[in-house]
């Protein structure tokens, strides 16, 4: 093709994805269509064979270091077993761990069986296999632990956000699942089931979300933060107690980080130090989960763990109309820390879009000096929303106008990314439209370390 023609032709493409002072807003086009929820009787949701089968399986790690994972399941008819026997591959020895069960009540619903077992000190970067239940309604499932923490280890995590249980919630977890890029743990930025969209909170959509997700969860961990949608405050039908079936449902190793409180920890995994916080907890000067961030985050070793990686459900960066500045106050609070400690990355959700910023940090104002625009900032982490998972409550469409200087990448469609950490110095972000085939990148960006490299990655090209 004649250049002039592919360069006239590139600087139509350019020019109808550039608003005129921030990045991308794509202009992808996509149907309107809110999304339904699945029907329960979707093959999706089906209920194991045998009598009270374990159902609702999934894992999460179990330590702070990698060497334990959480197997929790459900059990539907009575308590039964809440053991689990596990092995490594290649090998006939069979291990034991037993757990417990829970229950809760959630007005008029009586939750079934909750079995949590966590096993511990197992062999990094081994395959294992793990059976529940018992008889004929024995099932196995399996997972692969990860490499030994370390500053080179290449690890892949994928996010996804927002889930729900919707036709285009399917979707993208099959477009997870089918990703060549293989994510090796899910990141989840909170939002799990949405059955609090039901009347008094439905809870048996809490019991068809676990059945969903169970074909991914069951076999590699998700690491979970929890969203409004966990919240499930309904004081005038007695339930006053916030976040109840979630922190019922899905425990995480919240003590092995000298956590005081499920909703927010930390990990260690491959070379990740993943920090997860609470939006919807309280989070100003002197409350639990600020004295534990202020003691966590100088722990931080970016000798053994290069990448420091924040989720927490609201984002603190967002230019879509709904939710603008909902993320505001806990930016005032905590955005210096992530400078100062050097965050690489803060992953969230909550609006249910795409968005990507470029490093910007807003921490020069006090009240009287004036200086309150973002700017670029080299030492600032990079904002990432993908709260795009597809539930119930369909995609937001409508933006600020025009597009913030801080903001990369734009796009309301469904989908999910993945964080490929390559070393200490690298790691390759991409995210996946739902549309496209499995293997397209929709944006990408290459993240150069906060502690590790000296050289600015492309988000300064903006500035
Ligand atoms: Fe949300």
């Amino acid at each position: 093709m004649n250049r002039h023609i592919v360069y006239l032709f590139l600087g139509l493409v350019l020019g109808a994805l550039r608003s005129s002072n921030g990045g991308i807003s794509s202009r992808y086009s996509r149907s309107n269509d809110i999304s339904a929820d699945m029907p329960l009787n979707s093959d999706v949701f089906a209920v194991p064979p045998g009598y009270n089968a374990p159902q609702q399986v999934h894992i999460t790690q179990g330590d702070h270091e990698g060497r334990g994972v959480i197997v929790s399941w459900v059990t539907p008819n009575e308590p039964g077993s809440s053991k689990v026997t596990y092995w490594a591959e290649n090998t006939q020895l069979k291990k034991h761990a037993v757990g417990k069960f829970v229950t809760y009540k959630y007005y008029n619903y009586s939750s079934p069986y909750i079995h949590h077992c966590t096993i511990k000190n197992l062999k990094y970067n081994t395959k294992y296999f793990y059976e529940l239940g018992t008889g004929n309604a024995t099932r196995q499932f399996w997972f692969t632990t990860p490499p030994e923490v370390g500053p080179d280890v290449p690890y892949t995590f994928g996010l996804i956000g927002d889930l729900g249980q919707t036709f285009d919630s399917n979707r993208t977890l099959t477009h997870y699942e089918s990703n060549p890029a293989k994510g090796q743990a899910v990141l989840f930025v909170g939002d799990l089931s949405y059955a609090d969209a039901y009347p008094l909170h439905d809870n048996n959509r809490w019991d068809s979300w676990g059945r969903f997700v169970e074909r991914s969860v069951a076999y590699q961990p998700w690491i979970w933060s929890a969203g409004n949608h966990e919240i499930d405050f309904l004081p005038e039908y007695g339930e006053g107690e916030p976040f109840k079936p979630y922190t019922h449902r899905y425990y995480v190793p919240y003590e092995a980080s000298g956590s005081t409180s499920p909703l927010w920890y930390s990990i260690k995994r491959a070379s990740a130090y993943i920090i997860v916080m609470s939006s919807y907890s309280a989070y100003g000067m002197y409350t639990p989960q600020y004295k534990w961030l202020m003691n966590e985050l100088p722990k931080v070793n970016r000798t053994e763990t290069p990448w420091l990686i924040v989720v927490m459900h609201c984002p603190l960066y967002s230019s879509y109309v709904h939710h603008y500045m909902e993320g505001e106050t806990m930016r005032v609070m905590y955005e210096q820390y992530f400078v100062q400690y050097k965050v690489d990355v803060v992953f969230s959700g909550h609006v249910h879009a795409y968005e990507r910023t470029d490093r910007v940090s807003n921490i020069a104002y006090n009240i009287e000096n004036g200086l309150c625009n973002p700017k670029y900032d080299g030492s600032a982490p990079v904002y990432i929303t993908v709260g795009d998972g597809g539930n119930q409550e369909g995609l937001l469409y409508e933006m600020v106008d025009p597009q913030p200087k801080y903001s990369a990448f734009r796009e309301p469609s469904y989908g999910h990314a993945t964080f490929e950490i390559k070393n200490r110095t690298t790691a390759y972000y991409a995210w996946h439209r739902n549309q496209d085939g499995y293997s397209v990148e929709a944006d990408s960006f290459w993240f150069h370390n906060l502690y590790w490299t000296s050289t600015s990655d492309s988000s300064a090209a903006s500035f």
